[in-house]
């Protein structure tokens, strides 16, 4: 099969596109034929190992010192399950899915195996894989942020980088629970961020919203601590009483199979559409890499598989 391996940690040149054996699923695991796939921050900061120091030795000892033991990098797909392991109950062959494995990884390749109990679930029928391979990120991690918060209906809520995979699902998650959302971004993306369902736009580029004389119940940093922390120094002033600040950095989420399942019923019926910013071919791997290297994507980086 066609894969993508990470030769080393690095730039996006790591990333070489090579023919390795297709895997054999053990008993437990489905081989999923990936049709999509999606370039996440994550894969990224991975390849790069771009992580604080103290970081970078753990995750050296836990994923590979030189380079990943899992090689493949890519933790989110859309495909169609293509073989079955003799315990697998859950699916067929022939299954259309869409998931995410974030310690797997393997999703830059034509198959992967992932366990048949994991975070998959049946695809949206509305949707195709390259929307459907949006989905699962920005979702599955928004959809824990905004619980962890506790976030209700009626509840003000601003989020900071709407633009991005957690932050347009982030709104459209926190429009469905009946919050009053506040979308923070760049001039270029407001549009969109109204049009996820934010009542109320804010441009970073030409205002603070700490300024704005508004009070929210919760603020959800979706850009990550190293580059909001100059803009949310400040933050705790705009809370409403008992209000909170969360980021996507606090702590590791707790990602869950029926939440996987709960939004592509959400998506089927229309409640949340996947953003894609650019789509790419497998064979342009290394380009899809510089361009969310870049910090600033819209939505979500989609690859397809030949
Ligand atoms: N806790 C965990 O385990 C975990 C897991 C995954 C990700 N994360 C965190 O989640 C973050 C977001 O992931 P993502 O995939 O949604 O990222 P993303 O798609 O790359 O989006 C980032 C967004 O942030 C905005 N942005 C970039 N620089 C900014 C700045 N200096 N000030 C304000 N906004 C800025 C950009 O909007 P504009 O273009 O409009 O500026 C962009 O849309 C990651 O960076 C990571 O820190 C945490």
């Amino acid at each position: 099969m066609r894969a993508v391996v990470c030769t080393r940690y690095g730039p996006p040149e790591v990333l070489r596109l090579q023919e390795l054996p297709t895997p054999t699923p053990r008993k437990n695991e489905v081989r999923i034929r990936v049709r999509a796939t999606a370039v996440t921050s994550s894969d990224c900061y991975l390849r790069g190992l771009r992580l604080p120091p103290a970081y970078r030795i753990m995750a050296r000892l836990t994923l590979g010192w030189n380079a990943p033991r899992r090689p493949v990098l890519g933790m989110v797909l859309s495909g169609e399950v293509d073989a079955v392991g003799s315990d697998v109950r859950s699916f067929e062959v022939g299954d259309r899915v869409f998931g995410f494995n974030r310690h797997r990884f393997g999703t830059y390749a034509q198959y992967v195996c992932w366990p048949g109990d994991g975070l998959l679930a049946t695809r949206p029928v509305n949707l195709t894989d390259e929307e459907a391979a949006a989905i699962p990120y920005g979702g599955l991690l928004a959809l824990h942020f905004l619980r962890k918060a506790g976030l209700r209906a009626g509840q003000r809520v601003l989020v900071f980088g709407a633009s991005g995979a957690v932050g347009t699902s982030a709104v459209q998650l926190a429009r469905h629970i009946g919050a009053e959302v506040t979308g923070v971004c760049s001039t270029a993306n407001m549009a969109l961020v109204a049009s996820l369902g934010a009542s109320t736009v804010v441009d970073y580029t030409t205002q603070d919203f700490a300024d704005r004389n508004e009070r929210y119940d919760l603020i959800l940093d979706a850009v990550g601590k190293r580059k909001s922390a100059t803009a949310l120094r400040g933050c705790r002033q705009v809370l409403a009483p008992g209000g909170a600040c969360i980021s996507v950095d606090d702590g590791t989420p707790k990602l869950r199979r029926e939440d996987l399942a709960s939004l592509g019923v959400l998506a089927t019926k229309g409640e949340i559409r996947p953003v894609i910013d650019r789509t790419y071919a497998l064979d342009d791997i290394v380009d899809a890499h510089r361009y969310v290297d870049r910090g600033h994507k819209r939505g979500n980086v989609v690859v397809t598989l030949p």
